[in-house]
């Protein structure tokens, strides 16, 4: 049966980044001003220990698209914010009380770098972050743009999202799921934040309805597709490559596809997932139209990486 091919990010995600790492750099200085300097370190620490910055890269790749031109300067804010809720997800999710993951990208945890208070504190603050930078004023002239955003994040975050998604992987170490039932928990815990930031994208770059749905249907898979070859790496890479314990999930009792359908179906999804994610947007927008190539290859990626 096939497999991803392993593959380096397109050298637009490595540009896409190092815009994004700029944009945050820039909000964590503004910040330096803030009377509690060892939380803002820390949100810091987490946010800018590298990572291979996917959310932004759909959200600029997504206002691009929509735009036919480059991102929009609000598009840049966008990204940044959802680089700010990832990181507090990650930091949370590394927390004693959930993963209990001593390193992250290569690195001491939060908890493990500063201590446990202070990163349920950077985690806390860092969500905040990503709200408020949606909801300036700079962002977009549009106030219901904003809006939009600021509700998208929500429910792709909260209860119905990323946040739900994360109560339900911890239930599954307690009984098992089914295939149907692990779908939801990973749309929910990994899916939800991916498709909003292609929604998000298309969103400040002024995207029609039809072309909205597109994106989510495309992010949808693609969010599908990552979680599968997360769970795929976890079983076939090692820490130093990851830059995070791998070999746990099975351990902890995590629900995976990997464990509900065997290695290989689950390879052959996420291969078919990143298929479906290229053909839904190339309907909608066109084989030929600016941009759609750098789509599908983040989504060819997020199944291809490495780490
Ligand atoms: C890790 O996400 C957490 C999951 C949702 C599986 P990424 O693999 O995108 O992490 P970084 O940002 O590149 O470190
Ligand atoms: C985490 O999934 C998803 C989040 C919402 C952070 P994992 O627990 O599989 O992510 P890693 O493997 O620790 O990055
Ligand atoms: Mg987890
Ligand atoms: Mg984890
Ligand atoms: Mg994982």
């Amino acid at each position: 049966m096939s497999s991803p091919t392993p593959q380096d990010p397109p050298q637009q995600l490595l540009d896409d980044a190092a815009l994004t790492e700029a944009a945050l750099v820039q909000i964590f200085d503004d910040l330096a001003t803030a009377s509690a300097p060892q939380l803002v370190a820390a949100m810091r620490y987490a946010a800018m220990a590298g990572g291979k910055r996917l959310r932004a890269a759909l959200v600029l790749g997504a206002a691009r698209l929509a735009s036919g031109q480059e991102a929009p300067q609000g598009a840049l804010q966008v990204a940044a914010s959802f680089e700010c809720l990832h990181a507090y997800s990650l930091i949370h999710d590394d927390l004693p009380a959930m993963d209990d993951a001593e390193t992250r990208r290569g690195k001491p945890s939060c908890h493990i770098a500063f201590d446990e208070a202070t990163a349920i504190l950077a985690g806390d603050a860092l969500q905040t972050l990503a709200f408020e930078l949606l909801a300036r004023d700079d962002l977009h002239p549009n106030p219901s743009i904003r809006a939009g955003l600021v509700h998208d994040l929500a429910t792709a975050s909260g209860v119905t999202g990323m946040a739900g998604g994360q109560m339900l992987d911890l239930e599954a170490e307690t009984r098992r799921f089914d295939l149907d039932e692990t779908r939801i928990m990973q749309a929910m815990k990994t899916g939800a934040l991916i498709r909003a930031a292609a929604v998000a994208g298309g969103r400040v770059g002024g995207a029609d309805p039809t072309l909205l749905a597109a994106l989510s249907q495309y992010a949808e898979c693609l969010g599908l597709a990552f979680q599968i070859a997360d769970d795929l790496l976890d079983r076939s890479s090692n820490a130093d490559a990851m830059g995070k314990p791998t070999g746990r999930d099975a351990d902890a009792g995590k629900a995976s596809f990997v464990d509900a359908m065997g290695e290989d179906a689950a390879r052959h999804e996420a291969l078919r997932l990143v298929d479906e994610a290229a053909a839904v947007l190339t309907k909608t927008v066109g084989k030929n139209a600016p941009w759609l190539d750098y789509m599908i290859k983040i989504a060819s990626f997020s199944v291809g990486r490495t780490h």
